[in-house]
């Protein structure tokens, strides 16, 4: 088992930041000695889990619930390739604006969504999630790919030029963590995308609807055992998240600037449609249901 030669330079022990080597089977690392393994797949494997009970507690949730949900992820819940039309042009956009982006990190890559759109746009991207399952749906995609929380990155200061998230956020007991490690890995000028995370507005507005929509989307019969790991797993999914105060913690993590677009689903159902006609006597951040974080460092 083998990372690439460009991933291999770019990982980090996550306990001690030195750079790692290949060695009879096993990452190490150079200036502690320690050995770090591969998941059964073949991906490095440098997760360490959060030093919080309750946000490991999270995190153990969401590992069993995107391996146990991996084999019918794209069926389920990935949208139709041309819903991500959205995703691409965003994408294309950032790394316009850049000029000379190079180097991407996917953080919460599951199967694969963005690193494929983002692949043909620059020369290098690595794959970040904690889930295996997820993860070898993503391995005939894409190869470089590591094991590890978006909470505690196993790469170095300033090693990539964007990264991203795409319905990460809600994912995390503290999303903070997470802001501040995506600034710490960017280089000066590098930029930051999060998308596909509900809005905390929205919720306190319409939470009655979507209460309702997700009771008559509910597909299979679920044991009370399952209903409380995926409550845990999408951890601010009740609730939304507050976007402008995380848009305070972009600044407060050291971005430049930081911004907030407020954005309905891409193929509206009748409702949201009916939303959108009100937007126009009405305009508000509560009538839109996700919203993205764009930041430069
Ligand atoms: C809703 S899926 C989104 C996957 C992909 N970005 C997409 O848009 O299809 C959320 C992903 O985040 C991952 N995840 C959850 N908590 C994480 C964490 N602390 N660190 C890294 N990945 C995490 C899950 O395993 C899952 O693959």
């Amino acid at each position: 088992v083998k990372p690439s030669p460009w991933l291999l330079g770019k990982l980090r022990c996550p306990l001690g930041g030195g750079a790692l080597r290949a060695a009879d089977g096993a990452l190490v690392a150079e200036a502690t000695g320690r050995r770090w393994g591969f998941t059964p797949e073949g991906v490095p494997d440098l997760l360490v889990p959060s030093p919080d009970a309750e946000s490991r507690r999270v995190e153990d949730a969401n590992e069993r619930f995107h391996d146990s949900h991996a084999e019918v992820y794209d069926r389920e819940t990935v949208r139709p390739d041309d819903a991500y039309e959205g995703v691409s042009r965003t994408l294309a956009r950032l790394v316009a604006e850049h000029g000379a982006a190079r180097e991407f990190l996917d953080a919460g890559c599951g199967s694969g969504v963005v690193l494929r759109r983002v692949k043909p746009l620059v020369a290098n991207v690595a794959g970040v999630d904690l889930s295996r399952g997820m993860l070898a749906r993503c391995l005939p995609l894409h190869a470089d790919l590591v094991r590890a929380t978006a909470t505690r990155l196993p790469f170095g200061d300033a090693s990539f030029d964007g990264v991203s998230g795409y319905s990460l956020l809600h994912h995390l007991r503290e999303p903070v963590e997470a802001l501040r490690e995506f600034h710490r890995v960017l280089r000066p000028g590098g930029f930051l995308w999060t998308d596909n995370d509900s809005n905390a507005a929205f919720h306190r507005r319409f939470g009655w609807w979507l209460e309702i929509r997700r009771a008559a989307k509910t597909k299979r019969a679920r044991t009370a055992e399952d209903a409380e790991l995926e409550r845990l797993a999408e951890f601010h999914h009740g609730t939304g998240l507050d976007a402008e105060s995380l848009r305070a913690d972009l600044l407060a993590a050291g971005f430049s600037r930081a911004e907030v677009v407020h954005a309905h689903p891409p193929k509206p159902d009748e409702f949201t449609k009916l939303l959108i006609q009100l937007e126009r006597h009405e305009p508000s951040p509560s009538l839109r249901y996700y919203f993205q974080l764009i930041a430069w460092k």
